[in-house]
């Protein structure tokens, strides 16, 4: 039988390449030898400021996006978090098991209250504990995901350790994949990238806007003219080009950047070329699927319905162990 995984992204904005980097593009590839569940998470995304008439809209447009980018739903379960009340139940259940000071050290955490201080809420506190709930719901052994979710991670197998510990083995302890483009950094060059951060080239940037965004983009600083030799190590696009470009491209423009043969623009335009490849079809393909945001609905429903039983069984089991299962109501 195929290992199950879990990994999911929130519906917060648009989506950028390092959701595709990090995440669906690993998705895709281990589609076909795991049973994956796809989710948008829309109940972890209601922890920071949002305007509920756009909710729906930022869903379908995940959906388009991870349709876009090569997930099959035949293959894997695409579903929304809140279609699967089963979520919200564990996580009620794991709170129980997680100490709270465990939950105040976690990184992403700090990190958000720094960003936010004014909207410190109880489910900013609880985001890793309904993380680890949507992981351990479907038994996941594996969870592809960029490197900033690695603390996550860490806490869900610690919290899966400890209910074991206190009622009986029931979950495995879930490993993350990461891939080579597990920290993309920003246009900007300093920050990873990120929606909250708006230094991002998104997955539906039209030709002209990538071409803008990387010929403006910062290379090596102490590269000041044409004809400065520059360090392609300290480079934000040779970061880039490490990810996209073939062996030969990154030789032709670490060399030509270290002898100045070659300018940055030189460099930024076999970048240019590699991202309008790679995002013009997905771009394509998303615009046409969200003009049928009913075929998104339908598909999302059906991932929903399959995701169900899965969780309904786990919750059962749980509800056993637990002792609140109550004869003929435990699923
Ligand atoms: P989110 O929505 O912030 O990001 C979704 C996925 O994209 C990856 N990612 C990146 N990868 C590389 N470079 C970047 N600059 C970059 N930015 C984002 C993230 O690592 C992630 O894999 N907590 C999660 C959502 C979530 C989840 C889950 C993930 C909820 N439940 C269960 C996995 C399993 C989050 O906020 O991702």
């Amino acid at each position: 039988m195929r290992k199950n995984f879990f990994s999911g992204i929130q519906p917060s904005g648009r989506l950028h390449i390092g959701n595709y980097l990090g995440a669906i593009k690993q998705w895709t590839a281990l589609q076909d030898s795991y049973e994956p569940v796809f989710g948008i998470v829309d109940y972890h995304a209601m922890t920071a400021r949002y305007d509920p008439s756009e909710m729906q809209g930022r869903v379908l447009d995940a959906a388009a996006s991870y349709l876009a980018a090569g997930l099959d739903p035949e293959r894997g379960i695409m579903m929304v978090q809140s279609h699967v009340p089963e979520h919200v139940e564990l996580a009620w259940i794991l709170n129980c098991v997680t100490p709270m000071g465990r939950l105040s050290r976690i990184p992403t955490f700090k990190e958000k209250v720094r960003q936010n201080p004014d909207n410190v809420n109880m489910g900013l506190f609880g985001y890793p504990v309904l993380m680890a709930a949507d992981i351990l719901l479907y038994r996941s052994e594996i969870v592809p995901v960029g490197e900033d979710q690695v603390p996550h991670l860490e806490f869900t197998r610690e919290i899966a350790r400890r209910f074991n510990n206190t009622f009986g083995e029931t979950f495995p302890e879930p490993a993350e994949v990461l891939s080579s483009g597990a920290r993309i950094l920003g246009l900007d060059g300093v920050d990873k990238m990120s929606k909250s951060l708006d230094n991002c080239l998104y997955l539906d940037d039209t030709d002209e806007v990538i071409t803008k965004k990387l010929s403006t983009a910062p290379t090596d600083p102490a590269r000041k003219r044409r004809d400065d030799p520059g360090n392609p190590d300290v480079c934000n696009i040779y970061s880039y080009h490490k990810v996209f470009s073939t062996p030969e491209e990154l030789e032709h423009c670490a060399e030509g950047c270290r002898t100045a043969g070659i300018g940055c623009l030189d460099c930024k335009n076999i970048l240019i070329e590699h991202m309008k490849e790679l995002i013009g079809p997905i771009r394509e393909k998303r615009t046409d699927l969200l003009a049928r945001p009913e075929e998104l609905r339908r598909i999302l429903r059906d991932g929903g319905e399959r995701a169900r039983p899965i969780a309904r069984a786990t919750m059962a089991e749980v509800k056993e162990r637990t002792g609140v299962a109550f004869e003929g109501t435990a699923g």
